[in-house]
C-alpha cells in the first residue's frame, strides 16, 4: 500500500524526528506536515530532508477542521498521526486554556475531519486508514516505588492539566473507534531525548545551561523517576505500529530506563566534562542546584513494554549512554539553532517565569 500520511505538529521536536525517519526509509511515502508553529514549532528542523519532493508543509491549526478536511481531500491522506500538541508540563501549570484547545479541540476536530472523507465518503477503503493518537506515559499518573509498571490496561489518572488534556483527546480517540468504526491506534511513550527538541525540557534545558555555566535546576529532591527514549527509537515503534498493529490496539513505548532526574543530570554532567569542546569548565556538576518542586508533580514513571515487544519485533537500539551521547554531540554540533532559540523573547520570557521565582533549596 502506498502511504500518504499527514504528520500534525511535524515542526516540534518528535514529529520532526519522525520525518526525518521516514525519509531516511527511503519508501515511496508522501508526508503533509501540519504544524501552527506554536513557539515549539520550528521548520529549521526540517531544513535538510533527503526527500522535499515527497514532503509538503501547511501551516495550519489542526483545530480548524473544514482546512484539515481540504488537505485530507487534497493529498489523498490514508494515514493521521496526531504529534500536535502542548506538551510541557510546567507551561500547562502556569496557562492550561491553550492545552486544552490544541490537545482535546484539535484531536476532536482531527477526528471529525477523519470520520467524513473517511467513514462517510470513502467508506469502501476504509481497511487502509489508520488515525493514530501520540499519547504519552503520563496519562497513567504517578506510580509508587513498588508499584508494577503501567501496561496497556492501567486505568487513566492523569495528574497535570497536560496529561489531563492528553487523556481526554486519548478518550475520544478510542470512541470515535468504538463507536464509528474510525480505524484507530494509541501509543503511550516515555520520556523523549535527542536532536532538536526544545530546551524547556529537562535534558536539552540542562545542556544549554552548562554550556552557559548557569545552575542546572533540578526540581525537590530530584528522585523523581522516568524512563528515557531515544527518540529514533519511539520513531521506529511509531512506524511498525502503523504497519504492523491491528486498528484498535493500543502499546507502551519505553526505554525501560527508569533512573532518577539526579542521576540523569549527573550523567550530562560527566558526558559533559569528558567532552573535548567543554572539558575545560568541568566539573558541571557544580551547577546542580536544587530549587522549588514543580506542583502535583508525578514521583514515578515506568512502562512494560512486552505487548510491542512480542508482537511488533520492536526494542530500543540506543540505551541511554548512547543515547545521551548522540543528543550532546548533536547540541554541541548546532551553535546556530540553539542561537535562534536563545535570541526569542518567548524563550527568555519563558526562563523568566518559570525560573526566576523558583527559590533554591
Ligand atoms: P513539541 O512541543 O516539541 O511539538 C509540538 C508541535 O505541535 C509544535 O511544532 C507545535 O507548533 C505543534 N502544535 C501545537 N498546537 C498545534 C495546533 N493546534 N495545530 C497544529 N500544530 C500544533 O512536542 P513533542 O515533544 O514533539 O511531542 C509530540 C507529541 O508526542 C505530543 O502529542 C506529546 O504529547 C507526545 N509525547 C511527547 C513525549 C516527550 O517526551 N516529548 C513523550 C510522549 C509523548
Ligand atoms: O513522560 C512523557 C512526557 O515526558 C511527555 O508526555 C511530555 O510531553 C514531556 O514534556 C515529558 O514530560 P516531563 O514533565 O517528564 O518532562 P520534563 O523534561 O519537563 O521533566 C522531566 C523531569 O525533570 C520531571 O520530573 C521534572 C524534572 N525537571 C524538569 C525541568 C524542566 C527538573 O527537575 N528541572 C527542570 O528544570
Amino acid at each position: 500500500m502506498k502511504y500518504s500520511i499527514l504528520v500534525s505538529g511535524g515542526a516540534g521536536f518528535i514529529g520532526s524526528n519522525f520525518i526525518h525517519f521516514i525519509q531516511y526509509l527511503d519508501l515511496d511515502i508522501d508526508l503533509v506536515n501540519v504544524d501552527l508553529l506554536t513557539y515549539a514549532g520550528n521548520l529549521q528542523n526540517l531544513a535538510d530532508l533527503p526527500h522535499p519532493e515527497r514532503y509538503h508543509f501547511h501551516q495550519a491549526d489542526i483545530c480548524e477542521q473544514e482546512l484539515m478536511e481540504w488537505i485530507i481531500r487534497k493529498y489523498e491522506i490514508n494515514t493521521i498521526i496526531n504529534f500536535a500538541a502542548e506538551t510541557h508540563v510546567d507551561r500547562s501549570i502556569h496557562d492550561p486554556q491553550s492545552f486544552i484547545r490544541s490537545n482535546i479541540n484539535g484531536t476532536f476536530s482531527l477526528l471529525e475531519a477523519a470520520k467524513k472523507i473517511w467513514l462517510q465518503e470513502n467508506s469502501n477503503k476504509v481497511n487502509s486508514f489508520r488515525f493514530h493518537q501520540i499519547s504519552t506515559d503520563e496519562v497513567f499518573g504517578t506510580l509508587k516505588a513498588d508499584d508494577p509498571p503501567f501496561n496497556e490496561k492501567t486505568p487513566y489518572s492523569p495528574n497535570s492539566p497536560y496529561s489531563a488534556s492528553k487523556a481526554a483527546a486519548d478518550h475520544l480517540v478510542i470512541a470515535y473507534g468504538k463507536t464509528y468504526g474510525l480505524p484507530v491506534s494509541v501509543s503511550h511513550c516515555t520520556n523523549n531525548y535527542g536532536p532538536y527538541q526544545f530546551p524547556e525540557k529537562l535534558i536539552p534545558l540542562m545542556i544549554l545551561n552548562a554550556l552557559e555555566e548557569k545552575p542546572l535546576p533540578v526540581y525537590g529532591d530530584g528522585l523523581q523517576i522516568r524512563d528515557w527514549l531515544f527518540v529514533e527509537d519511539h520513531c521506529r515503534a511509531i512506524w511498525d505500529i502503523i504497519v504492523k498493529a491491528d486498528p484498535g490496539d493500543s502499546f507502551m513505548v519505553g526505554g525501560e530506563t527508569n533512573i532518577t532526574n539526579l542521576q540523569v543530570v549527573r550523567y550530562l554532567c560527566q558526558f559533559m566534562d569528558a567532552h573535548p569542546r567543554t572539558s575545560s569548565k568541568k566539573p558541571y556538576d557544580r551547577l546542580i542546584t536544587f530549587v522549588d518542586d514543580r506542583p502535583g508533580h508525578d514521583r514515578r514513571y515506568a512502562v512494560d513494554c512486552e505487548k510491542i515487544r512480542s508482537r511488533l519485533g520492536w526494542q530500543p537500539r540506543n540505551d541511554l549512554k548512547a543515547g545521551l551521547e548522540k543528543t550532546i554531540r548533536w547540541y554541541l554540533e548546532n551553535d546556530a539553532w540553539i542561537a535562534d532559540i536563545r535570541e526569542r523573547n518567548e524563550y527568555q520570557g519563558w526562563l523568566e517565569l518559570n525560573y526566576a521565582n523558583r527559590r533554591a533549596q
